[in-house]
């Protein structure tokens, strides 16, 4: 997910820091994309020439993959890396709360930086962080020098948020989440197969993913779809006519009939794209 073009000089509306908002926004998609995540981490399985034993999960944020990773193998341990000391407290406290807390280590560390030691691993997993680095190909190297011969990476990103909304979210602007993602999402996609080539890997696989979750959904699908269009909604101011921007705070609302804590229409629409790459 594209977080890097957050404008700083806003402040957050609610009472929590942006760090804590992205981190449920995390946590929230890896609740509701719990399926994806599971075949996800079901098809590394297959694809590694052994089971995994190390693991090493790259700018891990709250450690939704860690955690996926920790429990798709059961003998692995799992060394989340990240720069933020409280998204690395959520990964505690998620640890702990399923017993996990043997094999699942958070470290902080900037991966621009001078790298902490890690031991040899077999997976080197990276989600929706290599495009926060200053140099993806130097972190790129430094995995590789990680990994044992054999081992694999999976880089993973997703287009942008996802979609939520239906055409019409009936307070009579049609097409308001369209509008919404072409004035934000400007970032050209993601493409890591010539860096994966440039640090040594062997590229096994390009998996795109063109996930679509279909109405009704838990709750959790409400609230993830409230925090993402909030965070979208902060950047918002100007760049849309006021009438889209009244019916999407309506829409972002805890209460009201059109609130998407409320709705029974709110689908998971999202694009995502898995490189797995193999150190030979
Ligand atoms: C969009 S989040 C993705 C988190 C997680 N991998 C996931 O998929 O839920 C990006 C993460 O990269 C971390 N990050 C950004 N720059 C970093 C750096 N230089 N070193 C370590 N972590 C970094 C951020 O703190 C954040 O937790």
């Amino acid at each position: 997910m594209n977080t890097s073009h957050q404008d700083h000089t806003h402040t957050h509306p609610h009472p929590h820091t942006e760090t804590d908002a992205l981190a449920e926004l995390l946590e929230l998609d890896a609740e509701v994309l719990q399926a994806y995540l599971s075949e996800l981490t079901a098809w590394l399985g297959e694809l590694a020439d052994r089971e995994p034993r190390r693991i090493v999960d790259l700018g891990s944020g709250p450690g939704t993959g860690a955690i996926a990773l920790a429990r798709r193998f059961a003998r692995a341990d799992v060394t989340a890396v990240d720069l933020s000391p409280q998204m690395l407290h959520r990964l505690s406290k998620k640890a702990s709360l399923l017993g996990l807390t043997d094999r699942v280590l958070g470290v902080q560390a900037d991966l621009n930086e001078d790298w902490p030691a890690l031991d040899t691993c077999d997976l080197v997993w990276a989600a929706s962080s290599l495009h926060h680095m200053a140099d993806p190909d130097r972190v790129l190297a430094r995995a590789f020098d990680v990994l044992r011969p054999g081992g694999l990476i999976a880089v993973t990103e997703m287009d942008f948020f996802p979609r939520f909304l239906p055409d019409d979210v009936g307070v009579g602007r049609p097409g308001l989440e369209a509008r919404v993602h072409a004035v934000l999402n400007k970032r050209p996609a993601d493409e890591w197969t010539e860096h994966l080539r440039r640090a040594g890997f062997v590229l096994e696989a390009k998996r795109p993913s063109a996930i679509d979750l279909p109405a009704p959904l838990p709750a959790a699908a409400g609230r993830y779809a409230q925090v993402s269009l909030r965070q979208l909604r902060f950047h918002l101011d100007g760049q849309l006519p006021a009438e889209d921007l009244v019916a999407l705070d309506t829409v972002i609302d805890d209460d009201g009939p059109h609130s998407v804590l409320r709705r029974e229409d709110l689908t998971v629409r999202t694009n995502r794209t898995t490189w797995v790459a193999r150190r030979p």
